[in-house]
């Protein structure tokens, strides 16, 4: 048991003047991204389907970041440390900043019909592909020591399971508690891990086409997550400054039951 006058200490260690100033307070979403300068700053998204993490890759575009996005075609799963360095060293002049972990792989089965294989695909879809992926990112952040972000997209199984879904579930709390961890470990060096809980559908074809919507239509405003309006918080969260990190949050339509 450490004593109150240790853990006193240990707050005024926290405490160590720095006699740098803060820097001026910009409104929101007009910050620069945490790590490397805008003109040096690599955003790397893997999982990048038509939805989310294409709206999250544009929304970071737009704000003049040099955006390398990874998907299947190019970073399968035992091939993320690969499509990394493949990032790091096509612009040797600049340093991943901010890295986002979108994929996953959605299993959908009774717990009679799960076998072993599809356990294990779930599982590589986001704990040994978010692993892999953090190592990497990391790597270089730890290398040039100027500090970045790591966000990881959860579902509601990150904190709900239910029937259908135990393999799912499964994975993604197993990505939530391993981002906590890395959150705890990375934070004092300057690296902000989050994870955000997307707790409800998002607008997709696919999605249009499972409820028998015609060709063209849409979903009426918040009864689904629409990823360009998504991806803003991506941004958001990488914008943090080091004194108000959040490490989790969650995203649901206005219409979702929770
Ligand atoms: N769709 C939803 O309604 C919903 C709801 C809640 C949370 N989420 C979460 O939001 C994120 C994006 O979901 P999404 O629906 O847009 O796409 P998704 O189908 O869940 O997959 C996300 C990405 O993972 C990659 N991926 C999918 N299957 C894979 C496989 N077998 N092997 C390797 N990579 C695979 C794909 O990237 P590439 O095609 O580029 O490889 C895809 O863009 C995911 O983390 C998902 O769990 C989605």
């Amino acid at each position: 048991m450490s004593s109150s006058a240790d853990r006193a200490r240990n707050r005024i260690e926290l405490l160590v003047p720095n006699l740098t100033p803060h820097g001026a307070v910009a409104p929101l979403g007009h910050d620069a991204c945490h790590g490397p300068m805008t003109s040096e700053h690599i955003v790397i998204v893997l999982g990048v389907g038509p939805g989310l993490g294409l709206s999250i890759a544009r929304t970071f575009a737009s704000r003049g970041y040099t955006v390398a996005i990874l998907s299947r075609s190019k970073a399968r799963l035992d091939a993320i440390r690969t499509a990394v360095a493949n990032v790091r060293s096509h612009w040797p002049e600049r340093r991943i900043g901010t890295a986002i972990y979108n994929a996953s792989i959605r299993v959908r089965s009774g717990f009679m019909d799960l076998d072993g294989e599809k356990v294990k695909q779930s599982v590589d879809g986001s704990i040994t592909g978010g692993f892999a992926f953090a190592q990497a990112a990391l790597e270089s952040m730890l290398e040039h020591g100027r500090g970045g972000s790591l966000i990881f997209t959860g579902a509601t199984s990150s904190i709900r399971g239910r029937e259908n879904f135990a393999a799912f579930a499964a994975a993604k709390s197993g990505l939530r508690a391993m981002c906590q961890s890395m959150a705890k470990e990375f934070g004092p060096r300057n690296i902000h891990v989050a994870h955000v809980i997307v707790d409800g559908l998002i607008e997709s074809q696919q999605a249009l086409d499972f409820f028998g919507m015609p060709k063209g239509s849409r979903f009426p405003d918040g009864g689904v997550l629409y990823p360009p309006q998504m991806a803003k918080t991506w941004l958001f969260l990488a914008q943090q400054h080091p004194g108000s990190w959040t490490h989790e949050l969650d995203l649901r339509p206005a219409k979702e039951h929770f």
